[in-house]
């Protein structure tokens, strides 16, 4: 299929799939369902940031007959949840590696005894010094995981960085901090499980990623693939967050489910959910770079240390794909990049919609502007100068051979922003101004899909069938999460087999009916997934037509007359595809070297804030983002992915603090860990320059994460362009902006009224 072919259903804003069971409130989440004499578990964490357990002792005022507990002891297989690496304890053993860290599960028939009950544990500890920050880890203060902190590090050499300095116009040198991040999803983590001795275990819950959940359970309960079944149900939001922690979730359910002999329900409050659950990993990056005296780019050297958590979840992962995207959309001949994932005694960090990018490029994107004020440069003539270009090599010596345009993104942004005159107006008005204003920009790059070789390791298999009722279901293991996973994929299925949009659904999100085509995360969905679909929907034509041409066209009614011969013929109707790399993408682990990603998504960001020198709060008052993200195929969908993204970007920048104590979150409910709402979010313009990929589907590159990425470094930049002074580090709440603006300034004694 001709990515630029004139399409019926595929770039039409249908309804979402979903959508009117959601408005209904016929959409039913984890939390909705029953099971037939159900229990409900709750989860005893513990207390202290790392040491031994001494002892665990039971209130005697309670009947612990009526519960059933559960501890490390219970687990019939591995006791590791199973992500990159398994060192992650499903249920704490002898020892604790982070406060809310679980050691015991308990299950009653009433949920309304379990928090009493969970009181009533009383466990002892031999508490051991704890880390709580990078310095800490990196220092070695102690050794908390393996020999040395180190969760994971990558080195990159590009060029020859150290020829370059003593030649060099400029130098210069910059430290950026970014803070963690919690995701928010709109419904909390929750999961049901059954265990039967015959049929195994099945699991129903919040997640994104069934087959993360499957392969986790089959370790923990030591169980062949035909015993084990999980389901997604209806999820509110994910973001991520959903990625890794459910794996864990859905152990601890089943494990209870198997000692009381019902479904067990857990389903998580809000304070849970933010104290025991995954977050965005806190990040250090420093940054030192030659420029000659035009601004060009000469060499980068680059330092990126991320706080891991107690565990290594995803945080490999992480660390690469926020190293590949450290030096930024830019050509740089000279680059060293080293970066470290350090382990401290907080819970472990995880997946977060930008998964390391939005530290690397605020990092990036904050230095570019302090190197365009170090040089009198306009911050965009700076990046204009810098941008990589179609046909020049990126940091892993990555050819751009799909087109470059960011100096036309740029050019639209300063156009539709008017930013040049917007700037020049706050000049005038800001020196008398009790508010101040200010522009900023960020331009940046987001690999879509799996870093490296990890589509070809996933191997995804995705497709069609058609079932006796007339019904094209699309068989995929991808879920939706509120993103339209289900809208775009039965959009390129109705749109490649010629039938009307309602003739196609989504088969069951059930690991016991669709084959794994890898995880829903890393924007690889419409892009890696959505090819497989419009390849098997053309097979399946093919197929259906016998001696027809690949990919010629049926009425609606002759598809289906035709897949009912089909049947008659061969029992079912059903079309599965493998990936296969686009050609001449190949990466090689060991120099760390090649195509990064199949594609990129690109961006350029303008922020419009405000920031009252009487309260010190900072306001986006208007926001313009421009992208292209390959073909759009649902406009409506593709704008609530780019708004939400800003509105998720905002929060980083301005309001979301996680606060630790001790390495447990302090503040973790939504009256104090404060988020953008409605009346925070400025009016955003969003504006897409489509280029179709030619190995995406219809057309489309990845477009989830990529609006996270810019909004913090465009912010920051707009309150240095406000108020003359560059802030390094996020959030950046009223308090820290006020200490950055005395820091920077003379401080002068309040006037006496
Ligand atoms: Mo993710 S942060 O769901 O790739």
């Amino acid at each position: 299929m001709n990515a630029t072919a004139k399409t019926r259903i595929v770039g039409a804003p249908v309804p979402r799939k979903e959508g009117v069971d959601k408005l209904l409130g016929r959409a039913l989440y984890v939390d909705d369902l029953e099971r037939p004499e159900m229990w409900h578990g709750i989860t005893v964490r513990s207390s202290i940031p790392r040491g031994k357990i001494r002892s665990i002792e039971f209130d005697a005022c309670i009947d612990w007959s009526e519960f059933a507990v559960v501890t490390a002891a219970d687990v019939p297989g591995k006791n590791r949840i199973q992500l990159i690496v398994a060192d992650q304890p499903c249920l704490a053993e002898n020892a604790v590696n982070h406060c809310d860290e679980a050691i015991l599960l308990l299950a009653h028939p009433n949920k309304h005894k379990l928090r009493e009950a969970a009181a009533g544990v009383k466990i002892e500890y031999d508490p051991l010094p704890a880390l709580f920050s990078i310095e800490a880890s990196e220092r070695g203060d102690v050794i908390v995981w393996g020999e040395d902190n180190l969760l994971k590090s990558f080195t990159l050499e590009k060029g020859d960085v150290d020829s370059v300095w003593a030649n060099a116009e400029h130098i210069i040198e910059g430290e950026y901090r970014t803070g963690a991040q919690e995701h928010l999803y709109i419904e909390n983590n929750g999961m049901i499980a059954e265990w039967n001795a015959e049929r195994g275990v099945t699991v129903w819950g919040s997640l994104q990623c069934p087959y993360y959940v499957f392969k986790s359970l089959l370790a923990v309960f030591a169980l062949t693939e035909d015993k084990v079944r999980v389901i997604q149900t209806e999820t509110g939001g994910a973001f991520g967050g959903k990625e890794d922690y459910p794996s864990t979730l859905a152990c601890h359910a089943a494990l209870l489910a198997m000692k009381c002999g019902h479904a067990v329900k857990m389903f998580y409050d809000r304070m849970e959910d933010l104290a025991a659950t995954t977050k965005r990993h806190p990040s250090r990056i420093r940054h030192r770079t030659a420029l000659d005296r035009h601004g060009k780019l000469l060499a980068m050297d680059i330092e990126l240390a991320t706080d891991g958590g107690a565990y290594s979840t995803l945080s490999s992962t992480v660390l690469s794909r926020a190293t590949l995207h450290a030096p930024g959309p830019y050509a740089c001949a000279n680059i060293r990049l080293r970066s470290r994932a350090w382990a401290t005694n907080t819970v472990p960090y995880g997946a977060f919609r930008g998964f390391g990018a939005p530290q690397a490029i605020f990092a990036i994107e904050r230095h570019m502007d302090e190197i365009a004020a170090a040089m009198g440069l306009d911050p965009a003539e700076l990046r204009r100068r810098n941008f990589l270009h179609t046909g020049d090599k990126n940091t892993t010596e990555q050819e751009m051979r799909e087109p470059v345009i960011l100096d036309e993104l740029l050019e639209r942004a300063l156009v539709e922003s008017d930013y040049y005159a917007r700037r020049a107006g706050f000049a005038r008005e800001n020196p008398t101004s009790a508010v101040k204003r200010g522009m900023g920009i960020s331009a940046y790059y987001h690999g879509s899909g799996f870093t490296g070789s990890g589509e070809r390791t996933l191997n995804s298999l995705a497709g069609v069938e058609v079932t006796r009722e007339g019904v094209v279901r699309v068989l995929v293991s991808n879920t939706e999460f509120g993103q339209g996973t289900n809208t775009a994929l039965t959009q390129i299925a109705a749109e490649t087999l010629g039938i009307h949009y309602d003739d196609v659904t989504m088969a069951p999100p059930d690991t016991g009916i669709v084959p794994n085509s890898g995880p829903t995360v890393a924007s690889r969905t419409v892009m890696v997934v959505g090819k497989l679909i419009e390849r098997a929907c053309l097979q399946l034509l093919a197929a259906l037509g016998e001696h027809a041409e690949l990919g010629e066209k049926f009425t609606s009614a002759e598809f289906f007359a035709a897949c009912d011969r089909y049947r008659a013929a061969r029992g079912k109707v059903e079309s599965l595809c493998r990936y296969e790399a686009p050609p001449g993408v190949y990466w090689d682990d060991e120099k760390y070297r090649g195509e990064a990603y199949a594609a990129y998504a690109w961006a350029v960001q303008i922020a419009q804030v405000a920031v009252d020198m009487v309260t010190y709060s900072a306001e986006v008052e208007e926001f313009w983002s421009v992208q292209e993200v390959g073909r759009v195929l649902h406009p409506v969908l593709a704008s609530g992915q780019i708004e939400g993204g800003i509105a998720q970007g905002i929060g980083y920048a301005l309001y979301e603090k996680v606060v630790l104590q001790n390495g447990r979150m302090a503040n973790n409910q939504m009256t104090n860990y404060i988020m953008p709402t409605a009346e925070d979010v400025p009016p955003i313009h969003v504006y897409f320059e489509e280029i179709p990929f030619t190995h995406g589907g219809y057309g489309a590159k990845g477009i989830g994460e990529l609006p996270h990425d810019g909004p913090a470094p465009a912010i920051l930049n707009a309150i240095r362009d406000a108020t003359g002074v560059g802030v390094c580090s996020i959030p950046l709440l009223p308090e820290d902006l006020f200490k950055a603006l005395i820091a920077a300034t003379e401080f002068e004694e309040p006037a006496v009224l």
